[in-house]
C-alpha cells in the first residue's frame, strides 16, 4: 500500500478517448509523446522505430550512448524482449509490475543498438499509470521513454512541468495529474549471475530483496551508462545543501550569516524563523518522494541562492530520496 501523508489527495485526470487514440496515431508514425507514469512523466517514442528515438535523444540533449528503459504492456511481452529471463526476474516482475521496477536482462534483437546504446542488455518495465497502460496496449509494443525533462535537470512529475521543459518540441503531452511515486523507478540489473540495484527509485530495496530472498548491493557506479548515476543529475539552478533535520536551522542561520538568500526544504514540523521560506516536503518517505520534484521545481523559481535540504530516514523510498537529493547537491561539471 503506498503511504500517502495526511491531507494529500491523489488526481487522476481521465484522458479523453480521442486523445489516446491520437498518441497511438502519432506513435505509429514516428511522433514523440510525453505520457504520465506513476513515476516521472516519460517522454515516449516507439522503441522499434529508430529515427523516433533518434528524436527522444535529440529533444532531451541526452548522448546517444545512454540507453533508455522499453516500456511494455504486460508481463506476458517479456520474452519477446528479453531473451534469457531468470527465475528471479519472472519473480520480480509478477510481484512487481505494473509498477515502479525496470529489470535488466539480455536483449533479443527486437530492442535495437538505438534504445540500448549497443549494449547487449535492455532495460524494460510495465508503468503503472491508466494512461500509459492504455496506450501501450493499444500500441501492443514498446515505448523508450525517458524522464521528460532535458538532459541533468529535475525530472517532471506534471504534465505542467513538462511543458515548461519542452514546450513545442514534443508533438503531444498527455495529462495524466500528478504522478503518485513521483522518483524515478528502481533498476535491477538481473543480466548476471549477481543480482544489482543500478538505481535506487521508488520500489524500496527491502521489497526487492524480500521477494528474491537475498541482499542485493546498490552498484551506482557500474561500467555501464546509467546517466541518473552521474553524480551531479537531477540539479535545479540553486545550490543544494544536505542537512539532518536537527541541524537544519543552524545550517540557515550559518548561510545567512553569509549573505545568501536561503530556502528550506523540510517538514511541515521543523521550526524555522518566520522569514525564511519553506518548501513543505514530509518526513515521512513516500511522501517526501512524491512532492520532491515539485518542491526543487517551485523553490528554483524563487530565485534563492541556496535550498537547504533536510534528508529523510534512511530505509523504505528514503534511499531514493536521499539519492536524488546527493546528485541535486553534488558539485556541477
Ligand atoms: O521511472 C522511470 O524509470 C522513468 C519513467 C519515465 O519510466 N524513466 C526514466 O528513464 O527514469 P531515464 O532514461 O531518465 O533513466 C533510465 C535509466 C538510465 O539511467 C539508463 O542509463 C538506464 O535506465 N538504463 C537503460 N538501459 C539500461 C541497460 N541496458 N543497462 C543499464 N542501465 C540501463
Ligand atoms: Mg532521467
Amino acid at each position: 500500500m503506498p503511504m500517502f501523508p495526511p491531507g494529500a489527495t491523489v488526481r487522476r485526470r481521465m484522458i479523453a478517448p480521442e486523445s489516446l487514440e491520437r498518441a497511438v496515431e502519432l506513435l505509429r508514425h514516428g511522433g514523440v509523446v510525453a505520457l504520465p507514469t506513476e513515476t516521472v512523466y516519460g517522454l515516449s517514442a516507439n522503441a522499434e522505430d529508430e529515427l523516433a528515438v533518434r528524436r527522444v535523444f535529440a529533444i532531451k540533449g541526452r548522448p546517444a550512448t545512454h540507453p533508455l528503459i522499453v516500456h511494455i504492456p504486460g508481463v506476458e511481452h517479456l520474452n519477446t524482449w528479453a531473451r534469457e529471463v531468470p527465475e528471479a526476474a519472472r519473480k520480480l516482475a509478477e510481484a512487481f509490475w505494473p509498477g515502479p521496477l525496470t529489470l535488466v536482462l539480455p536483449r533479443t534483437a527486437r530492442a535495437t543498438d538505438a534504445v540500448t546504446g549497443g549494449q547487449d542488455t535492455v532495460a524494460l518495465r510495465v508503468p503503472n499509470h491508466p494512461v500509459a497502460l492504455a496506450v501501450l496496449q493499444k500500441l501492443g509494443g514498446g515505448l523508450a521513454a525517458p524522464s521528460a525533462n532535458r538532459f541533468g535537470k529535475v525530472s517532471p512529475t506534471t504534465a505542467e512541468h513538462v511543458r515548461e521543459d519542452l514546450g513545442g518540441d514534443v508533438d503531444l503531452v498527455l495529462d495524466g495529474g500528478p504522478c503518485t511515486v513521483g522518483v524515478e523507478s528502481t533498476i535491477v540489473d538481473l543480466s548476471s549471475n549477481e543480482p544489482a540495484i543500478l538505481r535506487p527509485g521508488g520500489l524500496a530495496a527491502e521489497d526487492v530483496e524480500r521477494v528474491l530472498g537475498r541482499k542485493v548491493p546498490v552498484r551506482t557506479s557500474s561500467k555501464v551508462r546509467v546517466s541518473g548515476s552521474l553524480e551531479s543529475h537531477y540539479a535545479p539552478r540553486a545550490g543544494v545543501v544536505l542537512t539532518e533535520p536537527v541541524q537544519a536551522v543552524a545550517r540557515v542561520q550559518e548561510l545567512r550569516g553569509q549573505g545568501l538568500r536561503v530556502g528550506v526544504l523540510g517538514p511541515a514540523s521543523l521550526a524555522l524563523p518566520p522569514d525564511v521560506p519553506r518548501f513543505d516536503v514530509p518526513d515521512e518517505p513516500a511522501g517526501a518522494a512524491r512532492v520532491l520534484y515539485a518542491r526543487l521545481r517551485e523553490a528554483d523559481t524563487q530565485g534563492h541562492d541556496v535550498l537547504v535540504a533536510c534528508l529523510p530516514a534512511e530505509s523504505g523510498l528514503g534511499i531514493a530520496v536521499r539519492d536524488r537529493l546527493s546528485r541535486a547537491a553534488a558539485p556541477r561539471g
